[in-house]
């Protein structure tokens, strides 16, 4: 099947868009083990002044020399199949008018800027004219829902958002509870929308708005531990916390592009994630454009045809998606990918969950590639432990830590194991990239760090050559196609609809997306279980949370296995679920 890519007109006017042939990269492949990298090597090769501090933007857009600002930074494929190009120079410019908007606006260095777009150039133009006035930029998934929105705006006290008006009625529903948030900027691709002067908030129309603005802008270096971005993470208690990354990860994230996803110059590059996902901003922006290098983004859905579509159309050469979405691919069959060509593909990886070895079995049938497995968090910043050229693949295993950090696993009193052994995934990271705190919860981060070690939450173990192997996670997280969502966050949609009294939610083991999410719950006197009744309950929670965070099964019982203090025992839930011994149970009080 044949998708037509229509080529459309840049919305910034296009200046000498060039295509990336004709660059050569100083040294290809890379290979850590013959020739490790260091810190200190990529601050070099960045020509980045440790001493007097940069801007993530500078290093990503304007510090580029001509041959690279020139080219396209940014192949974008609308989800109607529209095709734009926009050069390094051009997304330099239009951050710039961005960053001048925001000055006049009066933003001040550090105000939380929240972006809740879809995948649109605009998206990342807003992103870096944010990073150049010393913004923290706080990127959210698109399909978030009011009450998962309301907790991230709240806890960073917003102060803009970016939105569109498909999304905007999502924070018009929660603006009202969010007192620090004063306007609100909206992209409009249609140039329909228009803004109502007497809304509570400030809106603001996109295009209007920075169209008077100056294309130049200075922008003031600062000191590499300056905060850039905030990621928001799911715990096992509580609400979402927000991960604090700052200018200088972009060393680490530039140094792992390269020796990991094996990037350079020539490079056409997907990453498929979102940027409301670490992956989708570490490597869907820093990394790659740190070291120049186009990348496609696409702004539609997962559809295997479209997928494997613009793998080939585009030549994508370097591919960095997930193990769900390869699964997903493996579930259509070989015969379809073996449809099309991908002259170009060379190198891919994937994270977010462990990949299986059926699907790298697969991955070197169809696209005659090893698929390297790579493992990092949203702390983290950037990949560090993980496959890479150089270290044959053993198939299940992530692989080995990248140079510069030192990881262990740890029994409970948090001493290192022997190898071999199973215990609590632990690191010692000197990458530039490690989160600097969570935000408004300097105990929780500091509850991360035990004897020098950081706590990743995960299990592990290492075997006899050095090689992890990913058991699962600590806590009750649950990962479902490589998103992490918190089981309290679930519980508390789930007891906010009018029917719900208790609710216990759990992961169960799924094939394809690693785990799925089944909620118990007891109904409120006068309430009957009928079918109707459950999906309203499981769609109620997708319009709160997220499509991701809908639970896919729903079981009504009398009332949850509680600790005496009343605590859901979530553990006593999920060996139920899966006919496992459920324990010690001498705390349990269920009534
Ligand atoms: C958790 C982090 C960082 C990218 C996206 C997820 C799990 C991540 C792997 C892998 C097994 C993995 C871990 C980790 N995870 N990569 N290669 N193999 N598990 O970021 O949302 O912060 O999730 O995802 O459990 O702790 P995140």
């Amino acid at each position: 099947m044949s998708i037509d890519f229509t080529q459309k007109q840049s919305v910034v006017p296009a200046i000498g868009v060039v295509e990336t042939a004709h660059l050569t990269s100083p040294m290809n492949p890379w290979d850590c083990e013959k020739n490790p990298p260091s810190w200190d090597a990529m601050h070099t090769q960045l020509n980045l002044p440790k001493a007097t501090g940069y801007n993530q933007s500078t290093v990503c857009l304007d510090g580029h020399p001509d041959a690279i600002l020139n080219k396209t930074a940014l192949l974008w494929v609308s989800a109607t199949h529209e095709v734009e190009h926009h050069s390094f120079l051009e997304l330099s410019l239009a951050s710039n008018q961005v960053a001048n908007a925001l000055t006049a606006l009066g933003t001040n260095p550090q105000d939380r800027i929240f972006l809740f777009l879809e995948r649109i150039p605009e998206l990342y133009v807003s992103f870096f004219g944010g990073l150049k006035c010393h913004a923290i930029l706080c990127p959210i998934f698109p399909a978030f829902g009011p009450e998962a929105l309301l907790d991230r705006l709240q806890d960073a006290e917003a102060s803009i958002v970016f939105t569109s008006p498909a999304l905007k009625p999502r924070i018009d529903a929660i603006a009202s509870q969010v007192p620090s948030l004063k306007t609100i900027v909206v992209v409009d691709r249609a140039h329909q929308w228009q803004p109502n002067p007497s809304a509570s908030v400030q809106e603001l129309d996109y295009y209007q708005w920075i169209a008077p603005q100056s294309r130049q802008f200075t922008v003031a270096h600062t000191p590499a531990e300056t905060p850039s971005i905030m990621h928001y993470t799911s715990g096992t208690t509580g609400k979402p916390k927000g991960a604090l990354h700052q200018h200088g990860a972009c060393i680490a994230q530039a140094a792992t592009a390269q020796w990991v996803l094996d990037l350079s110059v020539n490079d056409v590059y997907w990453c498929t994630a979102d940027p409301g996902w670490v992956t989708g901003t570490s490597y869907g922006i820093f990394g790659p454009w740190a070291l120049g290098v186009t990348q496609l983004v696409f702004e539609g859905a997962f559809k295997p045809e479209t997928w494997y579509s613009i793998l080939e159309r585009f030549n994508v050469s370097v591919w960095y998606t997930a193990p769900t979405a390869l699964r997903m691919l493996m579930k259509h069959g070989s015969d379809l990918p073996k449809s099309y060509q991908f002259k170009a593909l060379r190198h891919i990886c994937s994270v977010g969950e462990p990949l299986n070895p059926e699907a790298i079995v697969w991955g070197r049938d169809v696209f005659d590639q090893e698929i390297y497995d790579t493992w990092w968090q949203t702390e983290t910043g950037s990949i560090h432990i993980t496959n890479r050229i150089g270290l044959p693949v053993r198939l299940g295993s992530m692989g080995k830590p990248f140079p510069g950090v030192e990881a262990c696993v740890l029994d409970d009193t948090f001493t290192p194991l022997p190898l071999g052994s199973e215990g609590a995934l632990a690191l010692k990271s000197a990458a530039p990239s490690m989160f600097k705190t969570y935000w408004n919860n300097q105990s929780k981060y500091e509850s991360r760090f035990k004897n020098g070690w950081y706590l990743t939450g995960d299990r592990a173990s290492v075997d006899t050559d050095g090689y992890f192997w990913f058991v699962g996670r600590e806590d009750d997280v649950i990962n479902t196609a490589g998103h992490l969502v918190g089981p309290f966050e679930v519980e508390s949609a789930l007891v906010h609809h009018p029917a719900v009294a208790e609710a216990g939610v759990i992961g169960l083991p799924c094939p394809e997306r690693m785990e799925v999410i089944k909620a118990y719950i007891s109904l409120k006197t006068g309430f009957v279980e009928t079918p109707e009744l459950l999906k309203e309950i499981a769609l109620f929670v997708r319009s709160k949370l997220a499509a991701h965070a809908m639970p896919r099964e729903i079981e009504v019982i009398e009332s949850l296995p509680k600790t005496r203090s009343g605590k859901i025992m979530r553990r006593v839930l999920k060996a139920r679920a899966l006919g496992l011994p459920e324990g010690d149970t001498s705390t349990l009080e269920e009534v």
